[in-house]
């Protein structure tokens, strides 16, 4: 028997209506806000993921799933969606259109993770990134967006945001952290000595228990911001207080990907016994120039499908409208027509291809959470009428086609 690879899952028809919830409420919002949908490539070239996400993160480092096609090139499955946006923008000149342009998309990404709870090797995320303005009102309305999605979805979770400053401010900071790594340099793991050495501030992002207790302790970058940066991070705030956005402040927040620049944030909670975030953003003022197009201050955010659905509140599966059950001498091709129809009628209905028993066919439209059973027997095939049951209240009543189009369409 085949078994599917490691970190990835089968999303069963169960299941699938939380997954549909997310995903439909993802698009009104985005809709409402106008953003409209772009869809990329699912593998690019590998030298955008290198110079977006950054030859020091994780991602780019350990996690990409490389290879080489038949006509040698080196090509990744997209680990995240950011990158792969800002391409196409650059690359079909959306620029030259009225800015903001808002895109968003509904999209999996590889990374060769550790699989643990939440975390796999092709996850889901809904992104969104506005491209265009460079106001703290593009950072206002990103977690707007985010945070309308979920909360249509009845999803509480903490917002938290920092500043990591433009590149000015970094070379800065990151000379006092690698100072003070320096004196504690015995202490630090192994990965953080090789950040240490690539990308100081990558060592705050660090899950080690012993590392994180060294840099809740180290100088915190918010203090190295210069004063525009200062000004931008202070001016996010006051616009979210003002809209009644919740947040707070976490210094160490720096985020794994080197595009960021100024606000970074993070939707947080708790996930057997760990800290998780479910969606994750910034602002990223400088990549669509890295890329090779004009200067374009970037915010944009992804939320993360595989985490959220196990917040989810339970909601039931839509079913279908009706069952035909076909009983005494009928048989499934008779009743075949009487689908057919109401099928036409837009409403959702199965028949009986696999000539089960009466009893058989009762418990299978118990299984599809059939709204009506259509009983057809021989009593009914001769007097021209249906029996029409109502499984939610077990009402039941003789009717004719007409009468049973109108009910059905009322539900
Ligand atoms: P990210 O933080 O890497 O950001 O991913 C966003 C969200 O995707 C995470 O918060 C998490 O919920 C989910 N996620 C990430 N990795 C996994 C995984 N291995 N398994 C399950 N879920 C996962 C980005 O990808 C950025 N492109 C977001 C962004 C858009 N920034 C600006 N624009």
């Amino acid at each position: 028997m085949y078994q599917k690879p490691k970190g990835t899952r089968d999303i069963l028809p169960a299941v699938m209506h939380r997954w549909h919830r997310m995903e439909e409420e993802a698009r009104k919002h985005a809709a409402r806000f106008g953003y409209r949908e772009i869809r990329t490539p699912t593998f690019e070239e590998t030298a955008l993921f290198t110079r977006s996400v950054g030859e020091s993160s994780d991602i780019v480092s350990k996690e990409m799933y490389t290879f080489e096609d038949k006509g040698g090139r080196s090509l990744t499955l997209r680990p995240e969606g950011t990158a792969g946006a800002v391409r196409a923008f650059v690359e079909n000149g959306l620029f030259n259109e009225p800015l903001p342009q808002k895109l968003f998309y509904l999209t999996n990404n590889f990374r060769y993770e550790n699989p643990q709870a939440g975390r796999y090797r092709e996850h889901t995320q809904f992104g969104a990134e506005c491209l265009g303005i460079a106001s703290p009102l593009a950072e206002l309305e990103s977690l707007d967006l985010a945070t309308s999605i979920l909360k249509g979805l009845g999803i509480d979770i903490r917002l938290v945001i920092n500043s990591i400053g433009c590149p000015e401010c970094r070379k800065n900071y990151n000379q006092v952290l690698a100072e003070y790594a320096g004196k504690h340099h015995d202490e630090l793991c192994e990965d953080c000595k090789r950040r240490l050495k690539t990308n100081p501030l990558r060592m705050l992002d660090c899950k080690n228990e012993k590392c994180h207790q060294l840099w809740e302790k180290a100088p915190k970058l918010t203090e190295y911001l210069c004063p525009e940066c200062k000004i931008h991070f202070e001016e996010v705030q006051k616009l979210l207080k003002a809209n009644k956005i919740d947040f707070t402040v976490d210094s160490f927040l720096v985020r794994g990907f080197d595009y960021y620049t100024k606000t970074v944030f993070e939707f947080q909670a708790s996930l057997d016994g760990k800290t998780l975030a479910f969606g994750g953003g910034g602002r990223y003022d400088n990549l669509v120039e890295e890329l090779g197009g004009k200067p374009t201050a970037c915010v944009g955010f992804g939320l993360g499908l595989d985490r959220l659905v196990l917040l989810l509140p339970e909601i039931k599966p839509n079913g279908l409208d009706a069952c035909i059950i076909n009983a005494g001498e009928i048989k499934a091709e008779q009743t075949y027509p009487l689908v057919r129809t109401l099928r036409e009628q837009g409403l959702a209905v199965e028949g009986n291809l696999a000539e089960r028993s009466f009893k058989a066919q009762l418990k299978y439209a118990d299984k599809l959470c059939a709204k009506y059973i259509i009983i057809i027997g021989d009593a009914e095939s001769a007097g021209g009428f249906y029996t029409l049951k109502d499984l939610r209240t077990g009402q039941e009543s003789k009717v004719s086609q007409e009468k049973l189009v109108k009910i059905l369409k009322e539900i």
